[in-house]
């Protein structure tokens, strides 16, 4: 099937080369010249586990180019997707304006009939503004349909999630437009689900902040473990056993980050409430998220006393592991804070230090863990990236100024904390060490 992707970021370019990967010919659309420059060079701009290699890859197998023109990429598909960003606008609703701009030169374009698919994260009822934007602009009488076709990758493991996804979801009104997208995830070999279009979106709306309810429901047992003297592991296993709960987003922490969990809980919290639908659950998970990585402040705060000229080493920027994006990462939070306190930071990540410089460059950007840890005050842990769960802490307790680490994100060895007599604490979880030692 011919393929065009319009919006060659994460969620575009990821699913233009699998499609590619899956036998597609597939042609991306970006506008910034520089990117797609660099794109046919075979290198991406972000950090994305197995997407250069796949990438270099399906250069050489011509299934996949690149190009600013829209109107080349309607010329060439008889299926566009549309995967431009929908960025938080005013009052916490999807900013929809590069949406309704790729409707438009779409439409001005057409000259028959082309299945349009929206795959960035819409809100309800963006499918009828995307048909009438077309209809109002298109010229003559080609035919075409609408869908929605949401997308579920997760950064870090994006390749590996939409080649073998859990479901595939697409929202249609016609067979044709069914038939067409039947052919194309025919490959996948994933279960499919057919709906309305309308609940197509809400089921990416609905997931995404069902998922961040369970992380926001978790940290708020964590804060009743740690005044009640329960462990929120020992309470999470427990849950996530009866299969009716499950085991996955139930790890306790600084709260999510990223582009999509902040900004897809408010925007359904938006769109219910302008639908008459009263919203307080949905605005408690933000709340709480909020409160998370306030309260982790405030435990350092209260622990070191005086945070003035004390050195604090930060491991992990990155919102989440295996991926240098920061969007709203709770480490740039928290640094702000520290920084305003008058503490000084001694920063690590393994692949988002360039992009944390670009937001905060009054730091110390360390060469690797232990270098950041030198002659430090406090080991402060945001982001579980794989080499500080092994971390030997023998090593990093050599190098503190004072054994005290705070594990945002629950993943140190505490046993080994414990056998070395240094202070940690973390999330929904009795602290080791005693109270006042350091
Ligand atoms: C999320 C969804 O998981 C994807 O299904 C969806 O496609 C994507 O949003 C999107 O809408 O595009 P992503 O934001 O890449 O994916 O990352 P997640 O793995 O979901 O993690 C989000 C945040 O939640 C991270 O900050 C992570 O640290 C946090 N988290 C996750 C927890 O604090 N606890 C957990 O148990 C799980």
């Amino acid at each position: 099937m011919k393929i065009a992707i319009i919006g060659s970021g994460h969620v575009g370019l990821t699913t233009g080369i699998c499609f590619a990967e899956k036998g597609h010919e597939v042609i991306c659309v970006d506008h910034d010249t520089d990117k797609l420059a660099r794109l046919r060079n075979g290198e991406v701009w972000f950090f994305e586990p197995k997407l250069p290699e796949l990438l270099k890859k399906h250069h050489s197998s011509k299934r996949l180019r690149f190009t600013d023109s829209t109107a080349e990429a309607v010329k060439f598909a008889s299926v566009i997707f549309i995967c431009v960003g929908t960025p938080t606008g005013e009052s916490g609703k999807a900013d929809m304006r590069y949406v309704e701009k790729v409707a438009r030169d779409i439409a001005e374009t057409m000259t028959d009939y082309r299945l349009i698919v929206e795959k960035s994260t819409v809100p309800i009822m963006t499918g009828e503004r995307v048909k009438s934007t077309i209809l109002r602009y298109v010229r003559g009488d080609a035919h075409f349909d609408v869908a929605s076709n949401p997308e579920f990758l997760r950064e870090g493991s994006a390749i590996d999630d939409t080649l073998k996804p859990d479901r595939i979801v697409i929202g249609v009104d016609s067979a044709k437009a069914e038939t067409l997208l039947r052919e194309i995830y025919a490959p996948f070999e994933a279960p499919m689900v057919v709906t309305s279009i309308g609940s197509a979106e809400l089921i990416k709306h609905a997931s995404n902040s069902f998922l961040a309810l369970k992380i926001s429901f978790i940290n708020w047992i964590a804060r009743v473990c740690e005044q009640s003297g329960a462990d929120v592991h020992e309470v999470a296993r427990g849950m996530g056993l009866d299969a009716r709960i499950g085991a996955a987003f139930l790890n306790a922490g600084i709260g999510y980050g990223g582009s999509c969990f902040p900004k897809d809980v408010e925007a359904l919290a938006a769109i219910s409430e302008e639908l008459g639908v009263e919203a307080p659950l949905i605005r408690l998970i933000s709340q709480i998220n909020r409160e998370q990585r306030e309260r982790f402040f405030e435990a350092i705060q209260h622990e070191l006393w005086v945070l003035q000229d004390k050195t604090i080493a930060l491991w992990g920027l990155s919102f989440k592991p295996n991926t240098d994006d920061l969007r709203e990462a709770p480490s740039l939070w928290l640094a702000q804070r520290l920084l305003k306190a008058g503490a000084k930071l001694r920063v690590h990540d393994p692949v988002a230090m360039p992009a944390f410089k670009r937001a905060i460059s009054d730091v110390y950007f360390a060469k690797d863990p232990l270098d950041a840890t030198s002659g430090a005050d406090a080991l402060v842990l945001c982001t579980e990236w794989p080499q500080y769960r092994e971390v030997d802490l023998a090593k990093v307790k050599a190098t503190l100024r004072v054994p005290l680490i705070f594990d945002g994100r629950n993943c140190l060895d505490r046993r080994q904390a414990e056998e070395l007599g240094m202070t940690l604490i973390g999330v929904g979880k009795q602290r080791i060490g005693p109270r006042g030692k350091h």
